[in-house]
């Protein structure tokens, strides 16, 4: 291995790593690395003539850059034909990396080893599935400590969960800072399926009054948790019940309307007409669905004809994609005014 470096004070190696750049003699398949207290070593192709004002050293113990999975996995002698079929993406949930491993993959183990260095974690899970309406995960321990709980960290908010017995969601990331940015101090706003606090937190996080229904016993003690891990005082409300259910009672004993309704799960539009019943004149109802790519506004009539039914009007303000789903389909979230 070619083990050449320039020595570098500390305070020039920007400016100096620009100038080998530009000559095209810095060798970035090595690492930088500290030489004494004030200078640095930058790997460079080979003394040369471009270099001869420079002090050039041969690195003692020279390291390569790993720059990502693949370059890991090739270190460790693993064959292209087995790279192929290693994963291209996988999610880091705080400690953890949940990874969807193609059938193909016989290097599971390899695979997660590699990702606990790369990412300094501690576990690494196989993400079986989501089953049922209640969205389960399916999971199992490939490498690293035999962990599943940890604690997410995110714009802000904390989200202790356990990946085996609830959903967590990092395409979602985007949308959970909209709504709590979104949400303001005076509102009062309805999650209709909670989770663990997905959209909750960060709303209540915002100063907003949050009334947040959830009908799994097990999402709920994780809502319950999140609740005190953030510190959060009187403003969010948990309920444990189907909110369908919620929304009759509530109607029932004449509770005041929403000014803003989250309906984050995938069959939400089978749900508009009991969130139609209880948002303000003027209020938004955040509505997300499946669509194909090529037709995101395909269930607007739906929408609008639902609304008329309860005697209200849908207008649809926006909507967005907030991450691909299938081939051809993304999860979408439309913003629905209700006059
Ligand atoms: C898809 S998860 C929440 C996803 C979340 N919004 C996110 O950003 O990742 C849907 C949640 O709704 C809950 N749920 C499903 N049907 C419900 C219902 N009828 N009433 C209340 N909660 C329900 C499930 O238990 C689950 O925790």
């Amino acid at each position: 291995m070619n083990k050449s470096a320039v020595i570098v004070d500390k305070r020039d190696a920007k400016r100096e790593l620009e100038l080998l750049k530009n000559e095209q003699m810095y060798d970035d398949s090595r690492r930088i690395m500290v030489h004494g207290g004030e200078s640095i070593e930058l790997p460079i192709l080979g003394p040369g003539e471009k270099m001869k004002n420079k002090i050039i050293i041969n690195q003692k113990n020279p390291q390569r850059r790993i720059r990502g999975l693949k370059d890991l996995l090739q270190e460790r002698g693993v064959s292209e034909e087995e790279i192929k079929n290693a994963p291209q993406s996988w999610d880091i949930i705080g400690k953890i990396a949940l990874v969807q491993f193609s059938e193909k993959c016989t290097i599971e183990k390899e695979i997660g080893e590699c990702l606990i260095e790369l990412h300094g974690i501690k576990t690494v899970l196989s993400r079986a599935g989501i089953e049922g309406p209640q969205r389960e995960p399916t999971v199992k321990c490939v490498a690293g400590v035999e962990e599943t709980r940890t604690t997410h960290t995110e714009w802000g908010a904390k989200y202790s969960l356990d990946l085996s017995e609830v959903m967590f969601s990092p395409g979602n990331r985007g949308e959970r800072k909209r709504m709590g940015r979104m949400a303001d101090r005076r509102e009062c706003v309805l999650d209709m399926f909670a989770g663990i606090g997905y959209f909750s937190i960060p709303m209540s996080i915002s100063g907003a009054e949050v009334t947040a229904v959830e009908k799994n016993a097990v999402a709920m003690r994780y809502l319950r948790e999140n609740i005190r891990l953030n510190h959060i005082g009187g403003n969010l409300h948990p309920i444990r019940k189907d909110c369908r259910k919620f929304v009759k009672e509530w109607t029932d004993k004449e509770g005041k309307l929403f000014d803003r309704i989250v309906m984050g799960h995938y069959d939400s539009i089978e749900f508009l007409k009991e969130a139609c019943s209880v948002v303000k004149a003027g209020g938004m109802i955040h509505l997300h669905e499946i669509r194909a790519n090529a037709n995101p506004s395909q269930s607007y009539d739906k929408i609008r004809t639902i609304a008329v039914e309860t005697g209200r009007v849908a207008e649809i303000v926006s909507h967005r994609m907030v991450k691909g789903y299938s081939p051809g389909t993304s999860h979408f979230v439309a913003d629905i005014r209700i006059i």
